[in-house]
């Protein structure tokens, strides 16, 4: 695997035709750091499959560079997913729609639905713009760690997710911190319902202002696979407690107003929810790092990002989740 940093518009072509040739390439984006692969590829998608120990029938998103793309990989696409689109592409904003004939099994799950998204990074951004200009149309991408494990926010914290299980002719592109922290926000679009399947930096308030239209409540999940409905994702190897309570030792991630409890080490006090986000997936690391056996964590509390960080740290202490 050859890690570069920073990359020069050479060094990006170089990965582009990587892809091309079917090789895997990590990178970064606003959200996360993805694990790329050409989307057409039916070898080279099922490595990301292997080097991230994940099940094979689990749906990836497609990474596009612009709009312009969406009707490639999409068919029957609601009005009001259109107006999303332009609305929050480039962004932090996953879209699942009807699956076009070029989305296939081995992309969706099996499903007759693919996941869409316009990542707003530069170096993803230009990375899509060079492999469409090799003839490339989409870059299926999950987050770039092991299954179930906390999701990637530097480079460094990808080698140590992926490092091992990568080839040498593989690429990993790195470029500081991701700017939002956390995932994607998940949209399932249809005709009759609008669904948020991953809460994320896209709001619901957002949602709701650009397309006017109510956002239903989650229908049945069983038919639409989104790994973060597994128990216990998004995890780091220490037990993650939720409550404002930390015994001696434990590691304790809260908002800066929380104060520390007597003994407990702190490993994050975060200003605003932004804050939160963005240094949330470090903070559990560092407890890691730090071989702690438990993390408490205080969640942050009202709507918007806030909903997305609870969701996410529920999901890492595996306790049920309510539909918010
Ligand atoms: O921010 C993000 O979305 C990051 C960056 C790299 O773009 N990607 C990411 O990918 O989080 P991943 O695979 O770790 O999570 C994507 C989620 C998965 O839970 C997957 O099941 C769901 O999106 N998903 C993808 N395609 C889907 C589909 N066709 N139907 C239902 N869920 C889908
Ligand atoms: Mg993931």
């Amino acid at each position: 695997m050859e890690l570069i940093s920073n990359p020069t518009s050479d060094e990006i072509k170089k990965a582009a035709k990587a892809l091309k040739d079917g090789h895997l390439v990590a990178f970064p984006t606003e959200t996360v750091y993805g694990l790329g692969a050409d989307a057409t590829n039916e070898k080279a998608v099922s490595r990301i499959y292997s080097v991230k120990g994940r099940p094979t029938d689990h749906p990836l998103i497609v990474h596009i560079s612009s709009i312009n793309q969406l009707d490639k990989w999409a068919v029957d696409i609601p009005e009001y997913a259109r107006k999303l689109a332009s609305r929050f592409w480039p962004g932090p904003m996953t879209l699942i729609l009807k699956r076009s004939e070029v989305a296939k099994d081995f992309i969706t799950g099996g499903q007759d639905l693919v996941g869409l998204r316009v990542p707003s990074h530069p170096i993803a951004n230009r990375l899509l713009n060079e492999f469409e200009t090799l003839g490339g149309i989409g870059i299926s991408a999950p987050s770039a760690n092991r299954f179930g494990s906390v999701s990637p926010t530097s480079v460094d914290d990808v080698v140590v997710e992926i490092g091992r299980f990568v080839m040498p002719s593989d690429l990993i592109l790195g470029s500081g911190n991701c700017s939002v922290g956390i995932e994607s926000t998940i949209i399932k679009c249809s005709n009759n319902a609008i669904e948020v399947l991953r809460p994320g930096a896209v709001t619901r308030s957002m949602i709701r202002k650009t397309i006017k239209l109510e956002i239903n409540k989650n229908l049945n999940h069983n038919l639409t696979k989104t790994s973060g409905q597994f128990q216990s994702h998004y995890a780091p190897r220490a037990k993650v407690i939720i409550g404002n309570f930390a015994a001696k030792n434990d590691g304790f991630i809260a908002p800066m107003s929380v104060t520390t409890p007597t003994g407990a080490l702190r490993l994050f006090a975060p200003k605003t929810v932004e804050e939160y986000a963005q240094g949330l997936y470090r903070a559990l690391r560092l407890g890691d790092e730090k071989k702690l056996k438990q993390i408490v964590v205080s969640l942050p509390q009202g709507s918007g990002l806030a909903e997305a960080i609870r969701d996410r740290l529920r999901k890492a202490a595996s306790v049920e989740i309510d539909n918010e």
